[in-house]
This record gives C-alpha cells, sequence and structure tokens, in this order.
C-alpha cells in the first residue's frame, strides 16, 4: 500500500486529522487535489470527504485553524468551504448516490468511502490520501487510479454508461482532462460518451461553457476539440462549429477544411496568447464559411462577406453557449469582422492610407488583431508563409511608423462638432455630420495631416462648399492632447 503521508504532513492536513480524530470521524482528501499532487501540478482547491458530518467536522475544524479562517456552510447540502491562506477547503459527508434517467435531482443517502469513490467521475479523481491517525498518508485507491495516472488513461470506476448518465457533463469532463493533461479516453468510456453524447443536452449551458472554456485554456486546444468532434457532443452543443468540418469539390476544385483549419489557428494562437476571448475569436474567425459557401466556375470557392456574417453571428453563438453579453463579445465580434484586413495587407503592397484605416477601425486592439491574422497563416505551402510572414512583418513595422506619426490609434476629430456649430452658426444635424466625415476621411487619406490646424482649414472650405456661411471664428484654437506612442 502506498504511503503518501510526506505530502500531507503540513500542519492543514495534521490539523484536520487531529480535530476528525477526536470527533470520531474519519476523513480523507479526495479527488482533483490527490490527482494534481501525484501528477505535480499546483491545486488550491482540497476535497474533504467525512464519513459521517462533514459539516460538524468543518465547524471544528474552522475553529482549531482560527485567525484567518473564513467558513461557509450549506446546511441544505451537508458540505461547508473552508478560506485558510489561499486554500479553498470543500468538507462534505461521504455519500452514496444515484441519478435517474430524466433528472438532474439525486436520491442521496450516507455512505462509505468506497461508495463515495464509486459515485465520482474517474479514476484518476476516485484516490483518496487517509487523514486518520491510525493509517494516515495512506493511499486507498480501489480502481487503480495510480496505474491509470502513470499510463495517462481516463477510465470512469463504474460502467461508463452509468457514471455518464448520472451526469452527462463528465463526457465533457473527460475530453477536458484528456485534453489538459495529454491524456487518452480509454476505449469503452470513448464509446459510452458517443453513444451518450445526446444526454448532454440534460446538462445546463453554464457547466458547458465552463468545460469548454477550459478546453480552450489549454496547451493544445485541438486535441479537445477533435474528441469533440469525432464522439459527436461538438455536434449538440456547438453545432455551427461541427459544421465547418469537409471538403467539398466541383471539377476537381476543393476548398480546405475550415474546420482543422481552425484548430490550427487555434493551435497556432495558443502558442501566442493565452487570452481566452482571442482564442475564442480564432475559434470563431471562419464560423460564417459555411453559410457564405459558393462555387464559381471561373474564381473556385468563395466565402465572400464571411467576416461580416460572422461577426453577427457572434451573439447569438455567445448567447446560445452562455458566454458573456459584454465588452468580451464586443472585441470578439469585432476581431471577426477585421480578420482578413491584415492579411489583405500583407499581401498587397502596404499604403499609407490602407494602414490608417486599419489603426483607425482596430483602435486598441490593433496588437491582438496582428496576432490573430498571424496565427491564421497556415498554408502548407512554406514559401507562401514565409512571404507572408515577411510582408507581415512589414506591417507591423508600418503601423508603428505611422501610428508614431498620425497617432490614429484611439484617434478623437481634432476640430471637434461644437467648434463646427460654433464657427458657422449651426445646430446639431446633417450638416455637421458632412463635415466631421469629410475631415476624418481627408485625415485617413493622408490628405490633411491629423492636426487642428489643417482640419479647421479643411472644415472651413467644405463648410463654404455646402453653402454655409462663417458667422464667428474661435479666438484661439484650443490646444489638442497627442495620446502618445502607442507600442505596435
Ligand atoms: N466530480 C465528479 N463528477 C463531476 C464533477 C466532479 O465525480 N461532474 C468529483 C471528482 O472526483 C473531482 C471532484 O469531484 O475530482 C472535484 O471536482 P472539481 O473541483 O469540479 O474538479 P477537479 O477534479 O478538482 O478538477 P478541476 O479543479 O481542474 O476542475
Amino acid at each position: 500500500m502506498e504511503d503518501l503521508s510526506r505530502h500531507v504532513d503540513n500542519f492543514l492536513f495534521r490539523t484536520i486529522s487531529s480535530v476528525c480524530s477526536d470527533l470520531g470521524l474519519d476523513a480523507y482528501v479526495i479527488g482533483g487535489f490527490v490527482r494534481d499532487l501525484l501528477l505535480h501540478r499546483k491545486s488550491k482547491d482540497i476535497d474533504i470527504v467525512v464519513i459521517g458530518s462533514g459539516l460538524e467536522a468543518a465547524k471544528h475544524v474552522a475553529m482549531k485553524l482560527g485567525k484567518g479562517t473564513e467558513a461557509r456552510y450549506y446546511g441544505q447540502f451537508g458540505t461547508a468551504m473552508i478560506s485558510h491562506k489561499g486554500w479553498s477547503i470543500e468538507f462534505v459527508g461521504a455519500r452514496k448516490e444515484s441519478y435517474k434517467l430524466f433528472s438532474r435531482k439525486p436520491e442521496v443517502e450516507d455512505g462509505s468511502l468506497q461508495d463515495d469513490q464509486n459515485r465520482r467521475d474517474f479514476t484518476i479523481n476516485a484516490l483518496a490520501i487517509s487523514l486518520n491517525t491510525y493509517d494516515f498518508g495512506l493511499l486507498l485507491d480501489p480502481f487503480n487510479g495510480l496505474r491509470d495516472l502513470e499510463l495517462k488513461i481516463i477510465r470512469t470506476p463504474l460502467d461508463p454508461d452509468i457514471t455518464y448518465s448520472d451526469d452527462p457533463l463528465r463526457m465533457m469532463r473527460a475530453v477536458r482532462f484528456a485534453t489538459q493533461l495529454g491524456f487518452r479516453i480509454e476505449q469503452s468510456s470513448y464509446e459510452a460518451i458517443v453513444r451518450n453524447r445526446n444526454r448532454i443536452r440534460i446538462v445546463s449551458a453554464e457547466r458547458i461553457a465552463d468545460e469548454l472554456n477550459k478546453i480552450i485554456l489549454a496547451d493544445v486546444p485541438s486535441v479537445g476539440f477533435k474528441l469533440l468532434f469525432d464522439t459527436g457532443l461538438l455536434h449538440v452543443i456547438f453545432p455551427e462549429m461541427a459544421a465547418l468540418q469537409g471538403v467539398e469539390s466541383i471539377n476537381g476544385k476543393s476548398h480546405k477544411d475550415n474546420f482543422y483549419h481552425t484548430l490550427e489557428v487555434l493551435d497556432n494562437l495558443a502558442g501566442m496568447s493565452d487570452d481566452l476571448w482571442l482564442r475564442w475569436s480564432a475559434i470563431l474567425h471562419d464560423i460564417a464559411k459555411p453559410p457564405t459557401k459558393k462555387y464559381d466556375p471561373e474564381a473556385g470557392w468563395t466565402f465572400h462577406g464571411h467576416e461580416f456574417r460572422g461577426a453577427r453571428m457572434v451573439p447569438r453563438i455567445f448567447k446560445q453557449l452562455r458566454l458573456p453579453q459584454n465588452d468580451r463579445m464586443k472585441f470578439v465580434q469585432k476581431m471577426v469582422l477585421l480578420h482578413l484586413r491584415p492579411i489583405v495587407l500583407a499581401q498587397e503592397v502596404v499604403t499609407d492610407s490602407a494602414i490608417r484605416r486599419l489603426l483607425f477601425d482596430a483602435g486598441d486592439d490593433i496588437d491582438d488583431l496582428m496576432t490573430l491574422c498571424e496565427a491564421d497563416i497556415t498554408s502548407k505551402n512554406e514559401y507562401k508563409v514565409k512571404k507572408y510572414r515577411d510582408n507581415f512583418r512589414l506591417v507591423r513595422e508600418k503601423l508603428k511608423e505611422i501610428e508614431a506619426k498620425d497617432r490614429i490609434r484611439n484617434w478623437q476629430p481634432p476640430v471637434s462638432g461644437e467648434i463646427i456649430m460654433e464657427v458657422f452658426g449651426l445646430r446639431p444635424g446633417k450638416e455637421v455630420g458632412l463635415i466631421k466625415n469629410a475631415i476624418r476621411e481627408a485625415i485617413l487619406d493622408g490628405i490633411i495631416g491629423n492636426n487642428f490646424d489643417e482640419a479647421y482649414g479643411l472644415m472651413k472650405k467644405h463648410g463654404l462648399e455646402l453653402g454655409l456661411s462663417i458667422v464667428r471664428e474661435p479666438e484661439q484654437p484650443p490646444v489638442i492632447k497627442s495620446n502618445g506612442p502607442v507600442p505596435i
């Protein structure tokens, strides 16, 4: 029997041990903490299972830990959560549980340690370490979880059909752990996911989104998405993404498989950024390719406007997946909308005005957009890739140069609407908008510089062309604050 006492020989576990011993209760540390300990992964969440009342044990442990300890008790669930020096410790009484086929509400009764281990999701999550004074540190591993950890296998402790139907989210968890840990889902467990995939529908969208986000944040997220696709889970939870898969050929011309392309972009991006929303932008950048796909005998396969249609699809997809409907969603929408712009620039002669327009449209998100676009270069043709990358470097340099000169990022009109109204004696209306647009376009096209004097001059000229007359000129032009140089 494995002795792990050195791993739990510290103040926290010794305190739980002595308190429970005084109360005559057996207690074990179980689940993810034990798994992560054995995998040398850091974890701040500890699950303690008590044979008897988890609440009573928690109350006494919280008292004994003293200062700097916070405890919350959830009487109706028989659980308690203690926070102590950055640790979150959940106490629960050992349970025997079974779920009914069409309900998420389990029938629960008190149970033994073994009962509790039986109802857990995977053998690697059912490992327990004793905190009892008589066998402190002993590993209790009824399902050979330790061997599965060594062999890197995800396996359910019971018949997988039972484990997954008890809580269908576990099918997503299997995929998530396989992705995070680089493990393989054992064959019968995998087949059970395929069989039970439709039961994922009874799980709340919030829980699904949590798992999906964990997959996306893994080092190589494509592993998870391939598993979700191959098991059929993706078709149920995120059909728009599953629809990206497939290659069609007409007259010997075929387009690329947009699902695998998207995964390549996502993996490339994962190597460059940990930002969840930028990773979501990679997932969604080509999401409207299936609905915009057309075959043209001359041009071959086209996906015209997929960036506009894709940006329009984002709010619905975010709502459906219960992702936030806030500025994070707007960021993803903007990335999807603009994702072709730097690529187009990298293919052509880069003009200053195209660069200014890109800076104007992307604003402060320009760096993220450039990262996404660089990740989007996935051609098999090495010559092409090199050419794009070189041009990209040029685009980046140009962006820096133009921004230093013209300050377009975070652009503010150098002549405000108030000044236009004052000079021409106007009320808010169409003319003010026309003059403002003319100034902005002239600056972006490089016809005038991004400064008050040139903008003011253009305003007067354009106003007179519109038939307006100058009624008053400000005595002193307002001082325009510079935005300062920003790195790109
Ligand atoms: N568990 C389970 N079935 C679930 C969720 C959790 O059996 N659907 C059990 C597992 O034993 C798991 C433990 O509860 O190890 C704690 O769950 P949780 O904190 O959600 O996951 P961890 O395994 O700790 O992993 P992570 O912190 O990475 O989510």
